[in-house]
C-alpha cells in the first residue's frame, strides 16, 4: 500500500473486505459463486478505484456492500470502521455513514429531488423533524458548487434524467448525506464523458469539505482516472482482486487494457 499509516493513531481501516465469497442464485443456471475470495481495504480519506472487465463481479461487489439480499455472502467478512457488518441491513449501513450511489430506486414517481433529499437526510441523521429550511439552504449551496441548475431540485427524482443528470443527482445526495464511505458504481455511464466529469468534480468538491471521506470508485472505464486521481488502484478479474497498486497501474490499464491479466 502506498499510504503510510497515520502516526500515533491506531485505528481500523474504514472498509475491510476479507476473503469474501458471494453466491448469486440465477433463475435458470442455479447458484453461482461470483465473488471468489475478494480482499481489499480502504482507509479513511482515501480514493480507491476498482477496475475490471465486464462480468468480473464489480456490480456484484457493489450490491453486496449495499446489503442486497440477492447476493449471499457464503464466507469472508465485510468490516466497516472495525465492525463486522456482513449481516447488516441496507438501512443500517446507510445510517452508519455508508453511501451507495445506487441504493435508491431508479425512479420514484411524483417525488421531487428536494423532498427526497430531505427524507434521506432525516433517515441518515435519525432526526424526524429536520429543519426544512436548513436542508433547503444546504441543497441550494451544494447545487451551486456542483454547477447544477436550481430548478433541478423541483424535478421528479430520476424522471427523464440524462446519464449526466443521474450522476449529478447521486453526487448531490452524497454531498448532502455526508457519508464516511462512498461506493460509486459506474455501471451504465461508461461512455458518457459528461457523467464521468460530474462524478470526478463532485468527489473533489466533497473532499474539500470533508477530506476524511473514503471513496471506492468501481469502474470498467479507465477514462474517469483522467479526471480523478485515485490513491490506490485495484484490478479485479473473475471475482478477485488480483493486483493492487498506485495510480501508475491505471496508466498500464489505459495502455494495455485488461489483456495482461486475462
Ligand atoms: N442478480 C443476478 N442474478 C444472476 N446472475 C448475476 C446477478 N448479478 C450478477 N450476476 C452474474 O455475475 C457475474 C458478474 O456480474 P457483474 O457483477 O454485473 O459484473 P461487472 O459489474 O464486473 O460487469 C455475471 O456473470 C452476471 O451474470
Ligand atoms: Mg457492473
Amino acid at each position: 500500500m502506498p499510504l503510510a499509516p497515520r502516526l500515533g493513531v491506531v485505528s481500523a481501516p474504514l472498509l475491510e473486505i476479507d476473503d469474501l465469497h458471494v453466491v448469486v442464485d440465477d433463475e435458470v443456471a442455479g447458484p453461482a459463486e461470483i465473488l471468489r475470495g475478494l480482499t481489499l481495504s480502504v482507509g479513511v480519506g482515501e480514493v480507491h478505484a476498482l477496475m475490471g472487465p465486464n462480468g468480473s463481479g464489480k456490480s456484484t461487489l457493489a450490491n453486496t456492500l449495499l446489503g442486497n439480499p440477492e447476493y449471499r455472502v457464503v464466507s469472508g467478512a465485510i468490516r466497516y470502521k472495525g465492525e463486522d457488518i456482513t449481516t447488516w441491513g441496507t438501512d443500517v449501513r446507510a445510517k452508519a455513514g455508508m453511501f451507495l450511489a445506487f441504493q435508491y430506486p431508479q425512479e420514484i414517481a411524483g417525488v421531487p429531488v428536494r423532498s427526497f433529499l430531505q427524507q434521506a437526510l432525516a433517515a441518515r441523521k435519525g432526526i424526524e423533524d429536520l429543519s426544512a429550511l436548513e436542508t433547503r439552504l444546504a441543497i441550494m449551496e451544494w447545487m451551486k458548487r456542483l454547477d447544477m441548475d436550481p430548478s433541478f431540485a423541483d424535478r421528479y427524482l430520476n424522471e427523464g434524467f440524462s446519464g449526466g443528470e443521474k450522476k449529478r443527482n447521486e453526487i448531490l445526495q452524497m454531498a448532502i448525506l455526508e457519508p464516511e464511505l462512498a461506493v460509486l458504481d459506474e455501471t451504465d455511464s461508461g461512455l458518457d464523458i459528461d457523467a464521468l466529469r460530474v462524478v470526478a468534480h463532485g468527489v473533489q468538491e466533497v473532499r474539500k469539505d470533508r477530506p476524511e471521506l473514503g471513496v471506492l470508485l468501481i469502474t470498467h472505464y479507465q477514462r474517469i482516472l483522467d479526471y480523478l486521481v485515485p490513491d490506490v488502484v485495484h484490478v479485479m478479474v473473475d471475482g478477485r482482486v488480483i493486483e493492487t497498486g498506485g495510480p501508475e497501474l491505471s496508466s498500464t490499464l489505459e495502455r494495455e487494457g485488461f489483456a495482461r491479466w486475462l
